[in-house]
């Protein structure tokens, strides 16, 4: 059976940000780098290959970087061909391949992730849909998270969400899924509760910031009330849209880093750092050396 190709990818980018103060005062989280990268540009370049055409940013005040960042830069793009820096003018004015569009819409409230993806309706309409949390990096085992949920999509036709096992005392953090499994990696979403207390977290299959969708759930947002943390949670609607449609949940191949927190993100660049092309062998060298060092520290402690 053929389904509705997925074409669009809901960007919500208007959270403050505030586990990243000071350095998210006056620009976004997701404009923060990973090495060379700001997390955003990471998260767009997953949608892209994984069939995205059209990009929606739902942001707020203090995110006009953002879409600075995907438009085109005429005064440094015009420096830098005249001074014959080739290279670096493909990386500029490849950003974003000429295909693709992007669309910016200002969420006036911040009413939490369900609002957020609410305000995508106009632009998404009746078509299946990615959303991506920016700062959920996903270094993917061979294909990236959202390819390897496009796969599950195409042979079921549903939503498909992506989970991840985390940690028992940490599911407080995460919306939850009762999960039935299919196969290895795949489960059949029996519910889903939105951060759970761990004594009452129905498993650890965590939801990280990968979803498909398909656009009933926005009918079901419009309905739904404020909930975890006194916000319109995008978990609740797809807890709705079980009483419709079936929902997969795909435990993907390959590694998350929680870039919303400081940890989480110190991780994503060593890792990133050690796979660069340019700088992976010095990094690597410099990381063993300081290994030693820590190691000849801690034996004299
Ligand atoms: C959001 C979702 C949650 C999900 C998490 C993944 O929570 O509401 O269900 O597990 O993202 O990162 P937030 O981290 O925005 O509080």
């Amino acid at each position: 059976m053929k389904y509705a190709k997925v074409r669009k990818a809901v960007f919500p980018v208007a959270g403050l940000g505030t586990r990243f103060l000071p350095a998210t005062k006056a620009s976004p989280k997701e404009m923060l780098p990973v090495v060379d990268k700001p997390l955003i540009q990471y998260a767009v370049e997953e949608a892209v290959g994984a069939g995205a055409e059209v990009l929606v940013f739902i942001t707020s005040r203090t995110k006009r970087s953002i879409s600075d960042h995907f438009d085109r830069a005429y005064e440094l793009e015009t420096e830098l061909e005249l001074r014959g820096k080739k290279t670096e003018l493909e990386l500029v004015q490849g950003i974003v391949p000429a295909h693709v569009t992007c669309v910016y819409i200002r969420q006036a409230e911040a009413q939490g992730l369900g609002h957020a993806v609410a305000c995508a309706e106009p632009v998404v309409g009746n078509e299946p849909f990615y959303v991506i949390l920016a700062d959920d990096l996903i270094d993917g085992d061979q294909h990236s998270a959202l390819l390897q949920m496009r796969n599950v999509y195409e042979r079921y036709g549903h939503s498909v969400i992506g989970v991840e096992r985390v940690a028992q005392e940490e599911t407080g953090r995460y919306g939850i899924i009762t999960p039935e499994e299919i196969s290895p990696r795949l489960y059949q979403v029996k519910h889903i509760v939105e951060k759970p207390k761990p004594a009452a977290a129905p498993s650890t299959l965590g939801v990280v910031g990968r979803y498909l969708l398909t656009p009933r759930v926005f009918e079901l947002l419009r309905k739904t009330g404020k909930g975890a943390g006194g916000e319109i949670q995008l978990t609740d609607a797809i807890q709705a849209l079980l009483g419709y449609e079936e929902v997969q949940a795909y435990e993907f191949a390959g590694t998350r880093y929680d870039c919303g927190s400081k940890f989480g993100y110190l991780k994503a660049t060593v890792e990133y750092g050690l796979k660069h092309t340019e700088l992976g062998d010095e990094f690597r060298d410099y990381l063993m050396r300081i290994g030693t060092e820590l190691r000849a520290a801690g034996r004299t402690e």
